[in-house]
C-alpha cells in the first residue's frame, strides 16, 4: 500500500499541473499607442525584424534622423547586438525609418 501511493500521487500531481498549465492564458497588455510604428512602405519588415529584442518604444523615442543616422542604428543592431537582419531587409528598414522618422 505504502509503496504504490508515492508514484500514484506523483502522477496525479503531474496530470493536475499539466491540466492547469493548459488552461492558463496570459493576457498581454496592448502596446502603447505611441510606440505603434507609423504605417508606410517597409513597416511590416521593420516590425518583424526589430521587436525580437526590445519594443518599438526604442525606435519611436529616438530623435528624428536621416538615412545615414538610421543606417547607423540598424548597423549597430546587426553588428553589435547580433540582430539577424539580411542586407535587403536592413535597406528596407533604413528607408522606412528615414521616411517615417526622418527630419
Ligand atoms: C538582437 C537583438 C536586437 C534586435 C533584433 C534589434 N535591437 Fe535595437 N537594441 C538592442 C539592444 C541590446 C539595445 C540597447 C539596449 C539598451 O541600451 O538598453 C538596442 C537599442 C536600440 C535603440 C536605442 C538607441 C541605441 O542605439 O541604443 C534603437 C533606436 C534600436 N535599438 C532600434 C532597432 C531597430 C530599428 C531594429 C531593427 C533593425 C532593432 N533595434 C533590432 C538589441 C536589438
Amino acid at each position: 500500500m505504502r509503496r504504490a501511493l508515492g508514484p500514484g500521487l506523483l502522477l496525479l500531481v503531474l496530470v493536475a499541473s499539466a491540466v492547469a498549465a493548459a488552461d492558463k492564458t496570459i493576457p498581454m497588455p496592448p502596446d502603447h499607442a505611441y510606440a505603434t510604428l507609423k504605417p508606410g512602405a517597409g513597416v511590416e519588415v521593420t516590425r518583424q525584424q526589430c521587436v525580437s529584442c526590445h519594443s518599438t518604444d526604442y525606435i519611436v523615442m529616438q530623435p528624428r534622423g536621416n538615412a545615414k543616422q538610421w543606417d547607423g542604428v540598424v548597423t549597430k543592431m546587426i553588428k553589435v547586438f547580433g540582430a539577424p537582419v539580411s542586407d535587403q531587409d536592413a535597406k528596407t528598414i533604413v528607408e522606412y525609418l528615414a521616411t517615417q522618422y526622418g527630419n
